[in-house]
């Protein structure tokens, strides 16, 4: 088995693709901490240990081995506790799904300072944390996968800022502990993954969608893609994968995902540039005059403005 004596946390590992991964790292011989308060979706009511013991149990029928850890991601010295339950029940602290995550959608304009904090507080703060706790111990014993779930938000999205600015951290995050962490064997790598979860495919979106199909504004092609998403099985075995000493030279690197495709995002990199030839700044004129011929062939505005209807 490829994880026999290996040790693995999974935050939000109750549900979702958490659960998968977990099921999926215990199944090659992993021993897995489900790091997971149970909470719902939008991060405000929880349902405590229930669910997350309901993993575990599923995993340990299997013929696994899996412990809870009620606790959330966003309270720095919970992050603190679970490294330290997995280190001393399990013996080490190989392996760091950091995928525990919730919604909180409004415009910005409506989005209160409480859910900017709680999003960004979960996704990126949370994920700061268990590197934080767990990056020692991993640098000390020479190996380490670190796996931070990101999304496609992180490109740009509309209705969640919150979310994806945390994601977009995500994806900076990984890039910093891959520089700082891959000389001790220690990878960390982001996935993008789309699935259907609570998350994103709850009886609530599904009518949003029907009702978008029924008003011409989502084609019937773009319907049947969502409602038919595949789940979050199809993630789990790149993770493990990545998490495998087959992937030990795999680092900083964002993947996406999904049902059927694994697909790798390009390195931001600048694609033009304009130079001057003397030491002056630039003026405003020379700028409007080269901004649009030299530095934006090809682009395109992702919002122009609309006319007032
Ligand atoms: N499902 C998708 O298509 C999709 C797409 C893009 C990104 N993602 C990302 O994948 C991850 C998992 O999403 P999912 O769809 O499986 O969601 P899910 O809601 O099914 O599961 C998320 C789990 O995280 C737990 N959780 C929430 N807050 C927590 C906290 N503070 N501490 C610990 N655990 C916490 C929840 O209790 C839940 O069990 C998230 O980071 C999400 O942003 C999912």
């Amino acid at each position: 088995m490829k994880f026999e004596n290996r040790a693995a946390i999974v935050t939000g590992g109750a549900r979702g693709i958490g659960r998968a991964i977990a099921e999926e790292l215990a199944r090659e011989g992993a021993k897995v901490v489900i790091m997971d308060p149970g909470l719902a979706k939008d991060g405000i009511e929880t349902e405590g240990a229930s669910p997350a013991e309901e993993a575990a149990e599923a995993i340990r029928e299997a013929g696994g081995t899996a412990i809870v850890a009620a606790e959330s991601v966003d309270d720095h010295e919970a992050c603190g506790r679970t490294v330290e339950l997995c280190k001393s029940e399990f013996g080490s602290v190989d392996i760091l799904v950091n995928n525990a995550g919730v919604l909180r959608p409004k415009m910005i304009w409506n989005m209160p300072v409480e859910s900017w904090d709680l999003v960004v507080g979960i996704h990126l703060r949370g994920q700061y944390s268990m590197i934080h706790h767990s990056a020692g111990y991993m640098r000390e014993q020479r190996w380490g996968r670190i796996i931070n779930m990101g999304s496609e938000a992180w490109r740009g999205t509309v209705g969640g800022a919150n979310y994806g600015a945390a994601k977009g951290g995500v994806f900076s995050l990984t890039r910093a502990m891959a520089r700082e962490l891959g000389k001790y064997g220690v990878t960390a790598n982001t996935i993008c993954p789309a699935a259907a979860t609570r998350l994103t495919l709850d009886e609530a979106v599904k009518e949003g969608f029907r009702k978008r199909l029924e008003a011409g504004l989502v084609t019937q092609e773009r319907y049947d893609a969502v409602v038919n998403m595949g789940g979050p099985e199809h993630v789990a075995p790149f993770v493990s994968y990545l998490c495998s000493d087959d992937a030990a030279n795999i680092n900083g690197q964002a993947f996406r995902v999904e049902e059927r495709k694994v697909a790798i995002y390009n390195d931001p990199e600048m694609k033009a540039s304009l130079v001057k030839a003397d030491d002056a700044p630039f003026t405003t004129e020379e700028l409007r005059k080269l901004v649009p011929s030299a530095l934006l062939q090809g682009y395109t505005n992702p919002a122009p403005a609309e006319a007032e209807s």
